[in-house]
């Protein structure tokens, strides 16, 4: 039987990958199958959690006795975010979202013209969910928990980055894949090294299955929950 160490608490966890439309039919997505953040919320409410997923374009089978709340594009996920995490005692962000989106999403569908070439489409920044949910008031869940998907490089390892963007988003906890070897998506496995803001020790989690790291967090996570809330 799983510890039931999150008994009593609300986690809020998104999952799956963003939709930003070009036109009704088209849009700009990424290859996020919503894997990782099924098996936090699964592992989550096995261990007593009221767990939320907030679910964009997944195509797995909801976890048992967790509530779905559908989105498809970056600022529909916000929203519901926003919603749902207000006083939540965790947020986990482990979905990919999309950086930009098209400034333009017409109600017509984009023609293909004789003589007319490619149409050139402009983007605008999505605004950074994280890294608001992060932010200081009295809203703010006592835990929030990032994903970051890191490759190295000449100037840092993929620890590195994943530092820098810990102190940047003003998470509490970020969870760092490393994916230069073609690792983490559309796959059932997942490693991933735990890292805290408040100096605690990385938790490294070796390759293996996605509710294996998903245990890990909530092991990182419960302890953190525990006791009166802070006033
Ligand atoms: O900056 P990067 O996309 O690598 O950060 C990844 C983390 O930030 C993930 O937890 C992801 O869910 C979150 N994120 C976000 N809003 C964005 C981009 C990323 O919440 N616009």
């Amino acid at each position: 039987a799983l510890p039931p160490d999150l008994a009593g608490r609300r986690v809020v966890i998104s999952a799956g990958g963003t939709r930003e439309p070009l036109d009704p039919v088209r849009f700009l997505g990424n290859r996020s199958s919503g894997r990782q953040g099924y098996a936090l919320a699964l592992v989550a409410a096995a261990r007593g959690a009221a767990v939320t997923l907030v679910s964009a374009n997944v195509s797995l089978a909801p976890p048992p006795g967790v509530r779905v709340v559908e989105v498809t594009d970056a600022r529909a996920l916000q929203a519901a975010m926003v919603e749902h995490a207000a006083g939540a005692d965790a947020v986990v962000m482990a979905a990919a979202v999309a950086d930009f989106r098209p400034v333009h999403a017409g109600p017509t569908k984009i023609k293909k013209r004789a003589g007319q070439g490619p149409p050139a489409i402009e983007l605008v920044e999505n605004p950074d969910i994280l890294a608001g949910l992060s932010r200081p008031g009295p809203d703010r869940p006592r835990v929030v928990v990032g994903f970051a998907a890191e490759t190295g490089d000449a100037h840092g390892t993929p620890l590195d980055y994943g530092r820098d963007k810990l102190a940047r988003k003003g998470c509490d906890l970020l969870v760092v894949n490393r994916v230069d070897d073609g690792r983490a998506f559309e796959v059932a496995d997942n490693a991933g090294v735990i890292l805290a803001a408040d100096g605690s020790a990385p938790v490294e989690i070796p390759f293996g299955p996605k509710t294996v790291l998903a245990a890990a967090v909530c092991d990182v996570l419960a302890p953190r929950l525990s006791g009166p809330e802070p006033p």
